[in-house]
């Protein structure tokens, strides 16, 4: 199958790309670079030994999208492109609009020109909301989105489903993701985020590799076991690998199918902390802080469906996720800044 990865080059995009590779099927990688680097691509043809072709280009640019479109005719569009930090989104809300939901409208534009019917979208547990308790059922109605970002992936995906809903030859498949992290376990390609990092686990791993000097833990008096929030971490090349079911799933089915991609499996920020210390050999100093404003205190997926429909599962628990995270880490300091 051929396969165009928009965002390729970033996190989830680049894992992405080794497990299509390694599952036989061609890929294109469509990226401005606004968030990652081209070493990224480079790094998945040294771990597959395969080629991607590589265009440099912004996806709301519909000229570029229509040439690149045609040039490749894939049979299966992933859309990953998107702008995605959660605080960002709420200091610059037109940007995050504009970015996320521009990209999804003229993919969809495109392809219904040149006649292109199937596309898997990068969605999120934030659509989930604040007032559903988990685990969280691809049926449970999506919820209210606490910032931009979400915002824009509630709406990416009405869109995407009235795309659909107008024009019934056509596939599209939301994956809605949980918290993915961890690297590909070569080392060789990882999360390379820009500046002080938002997120649990690259915080953490700056943390191990000497970069930071604590971790704040945000807030320690939640109703769980250790008063921490509890999420649902999946390794980054287990979310790979269902967006090759997904991929393959989209041109055999038509419809709008929604899957989260999730271990089913909560665990605690504490649970992680003591994780990785074990993995990196020393523990991580922290500290514990008041609430971030907008934390959910719990959050993980029933994820049966992707089970029973894609023949997916995740198959690599907290410490692979430690583990792999820490050898990226540890071998690349500084992310592909080097
Ligand atoms: P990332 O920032 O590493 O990758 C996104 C890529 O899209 C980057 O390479 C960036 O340069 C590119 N990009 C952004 N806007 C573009 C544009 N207009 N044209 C071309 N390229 C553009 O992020 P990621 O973690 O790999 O996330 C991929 C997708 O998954 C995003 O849509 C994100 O919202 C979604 N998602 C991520 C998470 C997560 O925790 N990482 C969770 C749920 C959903
Ligand atoms: C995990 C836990 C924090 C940093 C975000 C987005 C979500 C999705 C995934 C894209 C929480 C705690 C964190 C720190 C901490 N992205 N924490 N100290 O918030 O579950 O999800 O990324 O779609 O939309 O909101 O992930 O990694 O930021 O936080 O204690 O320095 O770690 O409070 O409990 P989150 P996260």
């Amino acid at each position: 199958m051929k396969t165009l990865l928009t965002g390729g080059a970033g996190y989830i995009g680049s894992h992405t790309a080794v497990a299509m590779l390694e599952a036989g099927h061609e890929v294109a990688v469509v990226d401005n670079y606004y968030n990652s680097s081209p070493e990224a691509i480079r790094r998945v043809e040294q771990i597959t030994g395969k080629a991607v072709t590589l265009y440099e280009a912004d996806v709301a640019d519909k000229d570029a999208m229509r040439k690149i479109l045609k040039a490749e005719m894939p049979d299966c569009i992933i859309h990953f492109a998107g702008l995605k930090a959660v605080g960002e989104s709420v200091a610059k809300p037109t940007e995050y609009y504009r970015n996320n939901i521009d990209t999804t409208l003229t993919l969809l534009e495109c392809m219904k020109e040149l006649g292109l019917s199937n596309i898997v979208f990068s969605s999120s547990a934030t659509v989930y909301g604040e007032d559903n308790i988990p685990p969280f059922y691809e049926t449970m109605p999506k919820g209210v989105c606490t910032n931009p970002y979400g915002w824009t992936k509630w709406m990416q995906e009405q869109i995407l489903r009235d795309a659909w809903y107008a024009d019934k030859e056509m596939s599209v498949v939301l994956l809605r993701y949980f918290n993915p992290v961890g690297a590909h376990e070569s080392g060789l390609i990882g999360e390379d985020p820009q500046g002080i990092p938002n997120n649990l686990m690259p915080y953490i791993s700056q943390v191990a590799v000497g970069r930071r000097d604590h971790l704040t833990v945000f807030g320690d008096d939640y109703d769980t076991p250790d008063g921490t929030c509890r999420r649902d971490y999946i390794h980054v090349m287990d979310l790979a690998e269902g967006h090759v079911k997904a991929a393959e799933y989209s041109v055999e089915h038509r419809g709008t199918e929604v899957f989260n991609l999730g271990t089913g499996n909560p665990y605690s920020v504490l649970d992680m902390v003591k994780a990785f210390g074990d993995a990196c050999g020393h523990p991580i100093k922290y500290e514990i802080g008041p609430r971030r404003a907008g934390d959910v205190q719990d959050s993980w997926a029933n994820a049966d469906k992707a089970r029973e429909v894609l023949g997916w599962e995740a198959k690599r628990g907290i410490d692979e996720i430690c583990r792999d995270a820490w050898k990226w880490q540890s071998t690349n300091p500084q992310g592909y800044g080097e």
